[in-house]
């Protein structure tokens, strides 16, 4: 047990699918797995260990952010020995060559961020999401004839940036396709540890244009990231 996660060893598996938000874990044990039961409930995190098409399978909400990422990824991977992280989230995106609705699996994550310096003094501002577990990814988005793009993001301390300007010198400098909150701490600790993370993002809002998905679309749209992350454990 861990200061924020109170499941036993071995109530934790291998494979954690990691949602940001904790109703979300619990839609998707609902629908996705066989035999779940709650094994943490640490601050209302509702945790649920289970199977999926008999692949034993985690769902933990990781929050919003870094810090929040950061505590659980690390714990996760140094305490409970977990092998692969799967973040599944929404992300704004800053290119208009982007539809509401698109998937885009992580390549590089380019973050301001002090988190990898101030935890391990390790400069630097850009991490990697692991490329094989990318690549079991990528075949499974094409035997399911699912549209992904694979590229860059920016990971975010700010979800109300004010300054219009930053994310055209993103996208130009470090070709930044979208910005979410977590993936820095997620795969800066699997660096950290050897282990193999990444994350698969859907497009919910265009923060060129200012449009955002409504909530049955979001829902929609996230199963289907969803089911991907899910079938592609079948893979590892
Ligand atoms: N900004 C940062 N993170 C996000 C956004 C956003 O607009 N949408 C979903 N995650």
């Amino acid at each position: 047990m861990t200061p924020h996660i109170d499941a036993k060893n071995d109530e934790i598996a291998n494979i954690v699918i990691m949602p940001g938000d904790p109703n979300r874990a619990e839609l998707i044990a609902e629908k996705f797995l066989d035999e779940y039961q709650v094994v943490s409930d640490v601050r209302g995190m509702k945790t649920y260990t289970g199977t999926y098409k008999g692949q034993k399978i985690t769902v933990m909400p990781s929050g919003m952010g870094i810090p929040s990422m950061g505590i659980y990824s690390y714990e996760l991977f140094k305490f409970y020995n977990v092998e692969y992280i799967i973040k599944v989230g929404t992300c704004g995106t800053y290119t208009n060559t982007l539809d509401l609705g698109d998937i885009i699996l992580v390549d590089e994550v380019y973050s301001e961020s002090t988190y990898a310096l101030v935890q391990d003094k390790v400069e630097g501002n850009i991490v990697k999401a692991n490329s094989s577990l990318n690549d079991i990814i990528s075949n499974k988005a094409k035997e399911l004839n699912m549209k992904m793009t694979k590229g860059n993001i920016h990971c975010s301390d700010v979800f109300y940036e004010e300054d219009e300007t930053s994310k055209d010198k993103l996208l130009a400098q470090y070709g930044c396709l979208a910005c979410e909150m977590e993936s820095y701490s997620l795969l800066h600790n699997a660096r950290k540890f050897g282990k193999k993370a990444t994350e698969i993002l859907t497009v919910t809002d265009n923060l060129v244009t200012g449009e955002r998905a409504d909530s049955s679309f979001r829902q929609n749209k996230v199963n289907d990231m969803i089911k991907l992350a899910l079938e592609s454990t079948l893979n590892l």
